[in-house]
């Protein structure tokens, strides 16, 4: 099987966090894409959908699911999103499509969130996918110099602006052994907007895709 229908495959297990919602978060990426073809289908259980980017918008209204805005919908019930990393204690490393801070607040607003990853995500030590941080603009590069700090190599992701107009600084050579200690280091630095680490708030449940089958941590 390639990575893709790996991807698919979760995305198909990830439905059963969905029956008899009426309304979910929904993350960003390409397994997520998979996961918003097959929400097609519960269309008429599902009043709509809080969206954590400009392209799953743009996704889910292509397959006739209404966006909300989560200043309306209050707590939700669940969250559905993808990964760069996890670990076994189902904290991640998000933000390589740039959507980290819009999926970091939805996860932090949902009782429960399902991480679908094929199982090439799942590591034992976060940092060998480089961490994303999103900044201001203005304080990029001394950012920049406070990852050095830290033993990161940041690399400036030229050229890209978030949804929320950030840039990305991508660190590579992290080795993130206490990831919710780094999450709030590298969140109190000024004009860090969000870092891509998601530890305080983890998941609650992993779905893992490979050849095997599906394995559910929770
Ligand atoms: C988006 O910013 C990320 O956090 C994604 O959730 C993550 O990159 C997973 O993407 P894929 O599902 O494309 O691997």
């Amino acid at each position: 099987m390639t990575q893709d229908e790996l991807k698919k495959k979760v995305a198909e297990a990830a439905l059963h966090y969905v029956k008899g919602l009426s309304v979910l978060g929904v993350g960003t990426g390409s397994t997520v894409n998979h996961l918003i073809d097959l929400l097609a289908d519960f269309k008429s259980q599902i009043d709509g959908a809080v969206s954590s980017s400009e392209g799953t918008t743009m996704k889910l209204k292509k397959v006739g699911i209404p966006v909300l805005d989560l200043n309306d919908t209050g707590t939700l019930e669940v969250y559905i999103d993808g990964a760069d990393e996890v670990n076994a204690h189902f904290q991640m490393i998000k933000g390589g499509g740039g959507a980290l801070t819009r999926e970091k607040i939805i996860g932090a607003a949902s009782r429960k969130f399902v991480c679908i990853a094929d199982a090439s995500k799942y590591v034992d030590v976060l940092g060998k996918f480089p961490l994303p941080v999103e900044v201001l603009p203005m304080a990029r590069s001394y950012v920049a110099r406070e990852m050095v700090k830290l033993g990161g190599q940041p690399v400036w992701r030229e050229g890209f602006l978030s949804d929320n107009g950030g840039q990305i600084l991508d660190v590579h050579n992290l080795t993130i052994l206490n990831p919710v200690e780094m999450e709030k280091q590298i969140n109190s630095i000024p004009g860090v907007i969000t870092v891509g680490i998601f530890a305080i708030r983890p998941a609650d449940v992993v779905l893992l895709g490979s050849e095997e089958g599906i394995r559910t941590l929770q």
